[in-house]
Formats: C-alpha cells, sequence, structure tokens
C-alpha cells in the first residue's frame, strides 16, 4: 500500500496505477474507521483494478459550534485496516494541500435537497460535503465511489451533484453496517459514554419497529414518526433533531407511505449527534 500526503503525489501515483487502462474505485472517509468503512473498501476493492482511499477530516463541512477538533482520529489504526482490506493508495491530505490560503471555490447543490432533514439543522454542511467530493473526484478521477446509506441523504445530495455536474463516474451505496444490538456503525459512537451506548440502539429499533408497523398496514407517516419519536424519547438525555418520513429520491415529506419512503431521524444523545435512516418500499 502506498501512502501518500499530497495532491501531487497523488496525481503521479495514480498515472501509474491507472496505466494500461485498469479501473479505480474510491472510498472518501473523514477516517477512524470502522467495519462500516470497511465494507465499502471491501466492495471497491473487489469491484476495481486499484483501490484508493482518503482520510481527510473536511473543515468546510462542520459548523462553528460543531466537533471539528474534537472529531476521532488514528492515522495508524486506520491505515492498519486500509492494509488489511488491500487498499492500494491510503491519501492523507493536508489541509492546506486541499484548501490552500485564499481559497474562495464552492460546490453547492441548492434546492429542498440540501435544506432539509441535517440541512435545516447543520446549515453549510453539505456545500462542504458537495466542496470536498469534487474536489476529490476531481484528483482520483474513479470509476465508482463507494458511500453508506447511513448518510442517505449525502448520498442524495452527491446523486444529484455527479448528475447535474456530469461527473463521468458511477456512485455505488451500500447497506448500512449495524453492530450486532442494531446501532449504526459511526465514528461518532467513540463518543458516547457507557450508559448512552447501551440506550443508544433504541433508535435502530425504533425504526425496525415502524418497519414492523408498514408491514402489518400502516401508511400514515405522522402516526409513524410519532410512534418513533416516543420511542426514542425514552432514551436518557436524548434530544430529536428530527424524524422524517420522505420520498427517498427528492428527500419531501410524504403523508402517506406510498413506492419507497426513506424514514430517517437525527438525534442528539447528550453532546453526541446520530443518525440512522431506512428504506421501505411498499
Ligand atoms: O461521509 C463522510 O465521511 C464525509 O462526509 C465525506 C464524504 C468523506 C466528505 O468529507
Amino acid at each position: 500500500m502506498q501512502v501518500i500526503e499530497n495532491k501531487v503525489q497523488l496525481r503521479a501515483a495514480l498515472k501509474q496505477a491507472r496505466a494500461g487502462g485498469k479501473s479505480v474505485g474510491f472510498v472518501p472517509t473523514m477516517g477512524y474507521l470502522h467495519d462500516g468503512h470497511a465494507a465499502l473498501i471491501d466492495r471497491a476493492r473487489n469491484e476495481n483494478d486499484v483501490a484508493v482511499v482518503s482520510v481527510f477530516v473536511n473543515p468546510t463541512q462542520f459548523g462553528p459550534n460543531e466537533d471539528l477538533a474534537a472529531y476521532p482520529r488514528d492515522a495508524e489504526r486506520d491505515l492498519a485496516l486500509m492494509r488489511a482490506h488491500g487498499v492500494d493508495l491510503a491519501f492523507f491530505p493536508g489541509v492546506e494541500d486541499l484548501y490552500p490560503p485564499g481559497y474562495t471555490t464552492y460546490v453547492t447543490v441548492e434546492g429542498p435537497m440540501t435544506q432539509t432533514l441535517c440541512g435545516r439543522s447543520r446549515p453549510g454542511h453539505f456545500r462542504g460535503v458537495a466542496t470536498i467530493v469534487t474536489k476529490l473526484f476531481h484528483l482520483v478521477a474513479p470509476d465508482r465511489a463507494y458511500f453508506g446509506q447511513k448518510d442517505c441523504q449525502q448520498v442524495a445530495v452527491l446523486q444529484r451533484m455527479v448528475r447535474d455536474l456530469d461527473f463521468d463516474l458511477q456512485i455505488v451505496v451500500c447497506p448500512t453496517v449495524r453492530e450486532v444490538d442494531g446501532l449504526a456503525m459511526s465514528s461518532r459512537n467513540v463518543y458516547l459514554s457507557a450508559e448512552q451506548r447501551t440506550q443508544a440502539p433504541r433508535i435502530a429499533q425504533a425504526l425496525f419497529e415502524a418497519r414492523e408497523m408498514i408491514a402489518k398496514g400502516e401508511r400514515r407517516a405522522t402516526v409513524l414518526a410519532e410512534y418513533i419519536k416516543k420511542s426514542i424519547a425514552t432514551i436518557d438525555s436524548a434530544a430529536i433533531d428530527y424524524v422524517s418520513i420522505a420520498d427517498s429520491q427528492t428527500l419531501s415529506d410524504c403523508e402517506m407511505i406510498s413506492g419507497e419512503v426513506l424514514i430517517a431521524v437525527a438525534v442528539k444523545i447528550g453532546r453526541t449527534r446520530l443518525i440512522d435512516n431506512i428504506r421501505v418500499e411498499v
């Protein structure tokens, strides 16, 4: 595995790696890798000749009162996981390499898609995500890029961006990887206290129970959302940011369940903000 720390080296390494028409699979991450990332890497490894993973805690997607400084980082652990999963190129750029002094160019996906759900409580977040992913796509020029369904809104925004800006690549969406008790894997789970960690799986349980209710015939979004809110409210110090039942493509709210819907939640447990979602088709 080649470990690369700046974009000039990355371009040179990719030029060589791609020789003879080899395909490139790319997994962009913010590091502190877990089994969810490992699943993305395995898929990239299996579907492409060359697997590239970036680790960059992107400052432009964090709001002023968010956890940029505290975001967990462990490069050695990340490198060990990448080696174990057969990554070819590990890209660890510095902030100044991607945002040099005087940097002023941003990518914005307009419209409700970036204003609902997380966009409401994290203004500017998706502008930061779209900007860094655009830059990384230009640098890596992958054939396929891999993202987790756990970040469902990010996936929808990036799919729209790829379509609108004519990126010549395929976005591959991989299922959410869960702990045995159902909690969606996230680098932020490390912030939870032991007590909070025992209660956090109730978020996923509430979503799975809502899916059961739909299977038994419930179609009213308000009834399902109320049920999820009540279940999550039993977690000590939980503050619900949103419970959304929305069209899975446009993310606009639904009144009745029909077609493919996304049931998505964001909850703060203490100071830790967790998101989760399921897709349901009727
Ligand atoms: O999902 C993430 O880890 C980040 O939002 C991403 C896509 C790497 C952009 O910084």
